[in-house]
């Protein structure tokens, strides 16, 4: 079992449930649990938790929340990423994409509803502390919006000329940078130093995406491959070989474990840190991502 799967999982169908989807129109809602259930590798709430526990976790109500609300946020991100126009993808997490199996009205609206679920589960956390409930607030606007979060990310596709790693730390890391900095206020601890964490994890994680997009297996990913070749996106392959994007990953992980702030959980975090790593830099291998083949 995957860490805090059980828990990251019983948070989830929670939020679902407080969503009231008996109320909403039913494919709308069909649509928003057919984006977050079943999940892929869970590794933003994972990696939220994890930080949470290293400092002790004394608030699971809020680490809870935080975690839902990155994983809501994330799952939206996927659902407009694939649409027809972005990445134009047939199949996500091993099954159809939200838009195939919908529509594009619906997959559009579903990724709105998710992300004002995401703000909607911080804010019910907010009602018994809500100091830390508008601190994790501020942070999912900052991995999420335009001044250097996903929607800035995405964004980047659209001009002329794209750094690598601006678009890398934008598109992927500032969620991640978010994942940190929530798990470290929820659980009462500045997060700051955390964010460095989070930076370098993020960067290291969309290089291994980037590695997968051109030398992974469709089927084992549960996703289309060759993505950012066909749709002339930077791709950290293209623009540093795979010994170049292999080299810059392990440099960010070693760094990401570096930048590990003293906590009673800095080393069992760690040793997480390098689990995930070994699993992700191997391209087409994410034994643990959630994500079954057909047939499998
Ligand atoms: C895919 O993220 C999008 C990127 C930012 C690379 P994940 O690889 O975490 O996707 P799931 O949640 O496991 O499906
Ligand atoms: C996704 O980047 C980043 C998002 C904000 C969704 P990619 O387009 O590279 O991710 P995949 O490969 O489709 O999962
Ligand atoms: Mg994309
Ligand atoms: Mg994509």
């Amino acid at each position: 079992m995957k860490p805090f799967e059980a828990r990251i999982e019983r948070a989830m169908a929670n939020a679902l449930h407080m969503a009231g989807a008996d109320l909403c129109p039913s494919r709308l809602a069909a649509a928003v649990e057919y984006a977050v259930l079943p999940g892929g590798a869970r590794i933003r709430p994972t990696l939220c938790l994890s930080v949470a526990a290293a400092c002790g976790d004394p608030r699971s109500d809020l680490a809870d929340a935080a975690a839902v609300s990155l994983e809501l946020v994330h799952s939206a991100s996927l659902v407009h990423d694939d649409l027809p126009c972005f990445d134009d993808a047939d199949i996500r997490r091993g099954k159809p994409t939200v838009h195939r199996a919908f529509s594009q009205q619906v997959a559009v609206l579903a990724g709105d509803s998710l992300i004002v679920l995401a703000f909607d589960v911080l804010a019910r956390a907010a009602v018994n502390d809500s100091a830390t409930g508008i601190a994790m607030i501020r942070a999912l606007t900052q991995g999420t919006g335009m001044h250097g979060g996903i929607c800035a990310g995405q964004g980047w596709e659209s001009e002329p000329d794209i750094d690598l790693s601006a678009y890398h730390r934008a598109k992927t890391g500032a969620l991640f940078v978010a994942a940190t900095a929530m798990g470290a206020l929820a659980a009462g601890q500045a997060p700051r130093p955390w964010e460095d964490v989070g930076a370098k994890l993020g960067e290291a994680f969309q290089i291994a995406d980037d590695m997968s997009d051109v030398t992974g297996d469709a089927a084992a990913l549960g996703k289309p491959t060759d993505q950012d070749g066909r749709h002339h996106r930077p791709n950290a392959v293209s623009r540093l070989g795979v010994h170049g994007a292999r080299q810059r990953f392990d440099d960010l992980i070693d760094s990401a474990i570096a930048a590990i702030p003293p906590c009673g959980g800095q080393r069992e975090f760690a040793d997480m840190v390098r689990g995930y790593a070994q699993r992700l830099g191997v391209p087409g291998h994410r034994a643990d991502n959630g994500v079954r083949a057909p047939g499998q």
